[in-house]
């Protein structure tokens, strides 16, 4: 057979024929065996890995092909795919989320000599975006399968016949597509392209060079003494809370990092970067704080979206912009590490952090917090802000009742084995440290009845060994602590650092952690090797993040907090993000979109309240009613967009209004505070005043639409009933003009559940997949 002919057969067929097996060795530049390197089998975009594996002692890694390989068109931009077909006939089309789960599937008839399929949303239900594997099989046989971007914007072309030119043959052998990607920590990656073959394929000594950046962090270790390392791995959080505090112990203890918490001030960033910058070793120390939705700490910043709402856009582009602004907003304010995102993949809807997740499914956490990460940290090095992946794992998972702050679900314990830890809350975090996430936070949470903060398995083995993490892995808030009663201490700061947290949370518990991890190591029983490790981990992220060589943060020349382009993009967010549950017709017509004539009636305890449509993590760590400085409400929204003139408030029914629309919901929350119990994940009902203003405007026949403020998917069986519509808005942020973007007509609803909607409340648990039924599906979202 011709290379001509095995191509147009591996077109046909796909490229890879199952039985290829690839073999190879990962070697350092001296030939020396590198184990446990990360060896992954994966397409050149794929968020996630086709497969992976760990080389072995003597560096030898081996994978076998299972099914046909995947082709990546590149000969057709743009979008528009192309696929060759054997013959007439009916084309099954099957489209996977990238956890492998079935979204889809299709037959198309292939009539004439080619068939177009344009825009993939017809195979994607509800037009939800993403990246997509889609697979064609004629007759059983599989024809190829491709991954896809954005559904609605591809295309794909179907031309009958195997024969190929020589030109498309070549172009096809350039694009052929897996490669075996190498990453081990301390080395650079590197990528060794798998040819199209059957058989057994040796790709040989595949050599890692060591990553220059090792010796430059060598020489800074070589500097440092046990104080040094140990204040590098120390975060505090000063007492009394100026933008100044802290300096006192960054100067005394060398701290490599501070905080603020939930409702603590932004710092002085410059004062003390000098302090740092004026201790023995000169090591600039890094700032964190919770940008979880924007900058929301800081006053006029964009606050966008919660990540619950930003799942129901299911669009990474959206999600990557608000990440890039967000670190814009950061810097301009005086700090340049944010602990998120948070990729929760959430199972439980009365945990109070739900909204703190982008839904109830991997593929969410692996999009959306992939995009986050790149628009946080940028393209490139240096970093735009440092990210941080939090909190490792199954935070999301945990069963009710194992709370342990007097809480029914936060910080409980996930008691649901490896398989489904690895199957719905692992994916973002391979995900995560494939985009080059900087920093991991542990989880309060324990996992099969052990803490997170304590598991070395989880930690070290799974996150840094098998993911192949070579960032740092920071503690949670006084976490450590708890691994222990308050007796223990020192047990717990060494199955902490043995487990392998790198920097320690310890607001201000930060001297005695240092006194007693130093004990510990002249005891002997913390290595010093997992100080070393520890610490090189953190000099790693702060050379990569460009802080070592930069230590002050950027100026801008047009101070950016808040600027008019952010709050577009939080005002695209917040229109994607809105899923209408219900639009029913009131004498003849569809309630929504509102018309185009007519006053409008506005009503509701959370209209006109920016505190309530931003939620938690705004301002203050819970968050509260009142006013977010720099917000537009959702009633000053509407006003923008319908006019002034049509918008009516007050607190009786209006006369001749053309529609009513109430905004209501939740009180905002955030973790310890924020659960629901079996009992009050009740149907949500509300105060009587307004439910009997709902029921005298549909008495006289004025249609009724209710924009639900929440953190979570609730039972409203009430509300549905006495609604004419039912928009779910999540919690908006600051810019409310995008509810009235859909409300008014201007743009089409496009998003969609990222969570299953209970029916009752004996559907606290329901998520796609498990056989139940809820009130509105995953994925569920009407459009007009
Ligand atoms: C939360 C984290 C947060 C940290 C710092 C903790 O209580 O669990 O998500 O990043 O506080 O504010
Ligand atoms: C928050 C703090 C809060 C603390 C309470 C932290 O996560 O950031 O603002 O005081 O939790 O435990």
């Amino acid at each position: 057979m011709s290379k001509i002919q095995f191509l147009a057969l591996a077109l046909a067929q796909g490229v890879f024929a199952a039985g290829v097996q690839v073999v190879g060795k990962v070697v350092d530049a001296k030939g020396a065996a590198i184990p446990d390197a990360v060896v992954e089998l994966a397409e050149p975009d794929a968020l996630l890995p086709r497969s992976d594996t760990l080389s072995d002692a003597a560096g030898r890694f081996g994978f076998e092909f299972d099914a046909v390989g995947v082709r990546r068109d590149r000969r057709i931009s743009s979008g528009s795919r192309e696929l060759f077909v054997p013959r007439k006939g009916d084309l099954r089309l099957e489209v996977r989320g990238l956890d492998g789960r079935v979204i889809a599937q299709r037959s198309v008839w292939s009539e004439s000599g080619a068939k177009r399929l344009e825009g993939l949303e017809a195979l994607v239900p509800g037009g939800r975006k993403g990246v997509f594997l889609v697979r064609v099989e004629q007759e059983g046989r599989q024809l190829g399968s491709f991954l896809v971007g954005h559904a609605g914007r591809t295309r794909v072309e179907f031309r009958i016949g195997s024969s190929v030119s020589i030109a498309a043959a070549r172009a096809a052998e350039a694009s052929s597509t897996v490669s075996v990607q190498i990453r081990k920590t301390g080395f650079l990656p590197r990528k060794a392209s798998v040819a199209s073959a059957t058989g057994l394929q040796d790709l040989g000594d595949l050599v890692l060079e060591r990553d220059p950046l090792e010796s430059r962090i060598d020489s800074v270790l070589a500097l440092m003494n046990l104080d040094d390392k140990i204040g590098q791995m120390t975060q505090g959080l000063i007492g009394e809370k100026s933008p100044t505090s802290g300096s006192a112990e960054l100067a005394k203890l060398r701290l490599g990092s501070l905080l603020s918490g939930g409702g603590d001030p932004l710092p002085d960033y410059a004062a003390l970067q000098n302090v740092a910058l004026s201790t023995p070793r000169r090591i600039p120390m890094i700032y964190g704080i919770d940008a979880v939705h924007g900058t929301a700490k800081a006053r006029n910043a964009t606050v966008f979206p919660h990540h619950i709402g930003l799942g129901a856009t299911r669009d990474s582009s959206v999600v990557r912009r608000i990440g890039e602004a967000t670190a814009r907003e950061m810097l301009a304010t005086g700090t340049d590490w944010t602990f998120a995102p948070c990729i929760a993949v959430v199972r439980d809807d009365r945990w109070g952090r739900s909204y703190e997740g982008f839904g109830e499914t991997p593929e969410l956490a692996v999009e959306l917090g992939v995009a986050e990460i790149r628009g946080l940290q940028g393209g490139g090095e240096p970093w735009n802000v440092i990210a941080c992946a939090k909190h490792f794992v199954a935070d999301g998972g945990t069963t009710y009742g194992t709370g342990t702050q007097k809480t029914p679900l936060d910080q409980g314990d996930a008691r649901i084995g490896m398989e489904e830890l690895r199957k719905t809350h692992l994916p973002g975090y391979v995900a995560a440290v494939r985009a080059g996430v900087g920093t991991v936070m542990a989880s309060y949470s324990l996992v099969d009845g052990v803490r997170n903060h304590a598991n070395k398995d989880l930690l070290t083995g799974v996150l840094k060994t098998e993911l192949g993490f070579d960032g740092f892995v920071v503690s949670d808030w006084l976490a450590i602590g708890q691994i222990e009663d308050s007796t223990r201490y020192k047990e717990a700061v060494r199955r902490a650092v043995l487990a392998g947290i790198d920097m320690a949370m310890e607001p201000n518990s930060h001297a005695k952690f240092i006194t007693t991890l130093k004990s510990l190591v002249s005891e002997g029983a913390v290595a010093q090797d997992r100080i070393d490790d520890a610490v090189r981990r953190i000099l790693r992220v702060k050379f990569r993040s460009g802080r070592m060589d930069a230590p002050f943060l950027p100026e801008f020349t047009v101070n950016p907090v808040g600027v008019a382009r952010h709050r577009e993009v939080g005002r695209e967010a917040v229109r994607k993000s809105l899923v209408v549950l219900k639009n029913q017709e009131v004498g003849g017509k569809a309630t929504l979109p509102l018309a185009a004539t007519g006053n409008i009636a506005v009503h509701g305890s959370h209209a006109d309240n920016g505190g309530l449509q931003c939620g938690g993590w705004t301002l203050s760590w819970q968050g509260a009613a009142g006013e977010v400085p720099g917000a537009t409400t959702i009633l000053a929204g509407m006003r923008q967009v319908l006019g002034t003139g049509r918008i009516v408030t007050g607190s009786n029914a209006i006369s001749g209004a053309a529609a009513a629309v109430f905004v209501v919901g939740e009180r905002p929350y955030a973790e310890m505070q924020g659960d629901l119990t079996e009992t009050n994940f009740a149907d949500f009902v509300l105060d009587a005043p307004t439910a009997s203003l709902m029921a005298m405007y549909r008495q006289s026949g004025v249609p009724v639409i209710t924009v639900f403020i929440s953190g979570r998917a609730r039972p409203v069986p009430t509300l549905l009933t006495a609604s004419d519509a039912f928009v779910a808005a999540w919690l908006p942020g600051s810019e409310g003009a995008g509810v009235a973007d859909v409300l008014s007509g201007a743009y089409a609803p496009t998003g969609t559940l990222p969570v299953s909607w209970p029916l009752d409340a004996s559907q606290a648990t329901v998520n796609v997949g498990d056989g139940k039924t809820p009130a509105f599906a995953y994925g569920f979202g009407l459009t007009w």
